[in-house]
C-alpha cells in the first residue's frame, strides 16, 4: 500500500509545472533575434532613431534621469530578459504609464537598431 501516492501526484504535477514556465519563457527569448547585434557601425544610426523617435521622453542618446524610463538599464533591470521586454515594450507600450506602442508605425529593422545602439550604452550599476 502506499498512502501518500494520491498527495505524491499533484505535488510532482505543480513542481513540473514550476519548472516548465521558466523554459517557456526563456524559448521566448531565443526566438527573438536582433538582426545588428554586435554591429558597432549601426550604433550611431541607431541612437539617431532613438533620438528621433523616443527621445522627448527617454532623452536625447538615452540619458535621462528617470530610472523606470532609463534605457540604460535594460540590461541591469531585466539581465536575461531584457531584449525580450525591450521588444514587447515596444510593441505593445505600456499606455497606462504613457508610454506608447509602436506596433505597425516602426518596423523592425528601426527597432532593432535602436536595441543596437542601446546595448551600447549600457550601464552596469
Ligand atoms: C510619450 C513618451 C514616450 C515615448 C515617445 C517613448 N517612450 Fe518608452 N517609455 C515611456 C515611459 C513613461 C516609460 C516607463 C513606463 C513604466 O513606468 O513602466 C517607458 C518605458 C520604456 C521601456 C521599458 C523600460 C524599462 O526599464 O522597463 C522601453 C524598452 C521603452 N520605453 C522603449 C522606447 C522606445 C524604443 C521608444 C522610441 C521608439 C520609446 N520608448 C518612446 C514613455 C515614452
Amino acid at each position: 500500500m502506499k498512502p501518500f501516492s494520491g498527495l505524491f501526484t499533484p505535488a510532482v504535477v505543480l513542481a513540473a509545472g514550476l519548472f516548465v514556465l521558466p523554459l517557456a519563457a526563456s524559448a521566448a527569448d531565443a526566438e527573438l533575434v536582433n538582426p545588428y547585434a554586435g554591429r558597432e557601425d549601426i550604433v550611431e544610426e541607431g541612437g539617431s532613431l532613438l533620438n528621433q523617435y523616443c527621445s522627448h521622453c527617454h532623452g536625447p542618446w538615452a540619458v535621462q534621469g528617470e530610472r523606470p524610463r532609463d534605457l540604460r538599464r535594460l540590461n541591469l533591470r531585466y539581465g536575461d530578459y531584457a531584449m525580450s521586454t525591450f521588444y514587447t515594450t515596444v510593441q505593445n507600450g505600456r499606455p497606462p504609464k504613457g508610454m506608447p506602442p509602436w506596433k505597425g508605425i516602426l518596423e523592425d529593422d528601426i527597432v532593432w537598431k535602436i536595441y543596437t545602439f542601446l546595448q551600447s550604452v549600457q550601464v552596469e550599476d
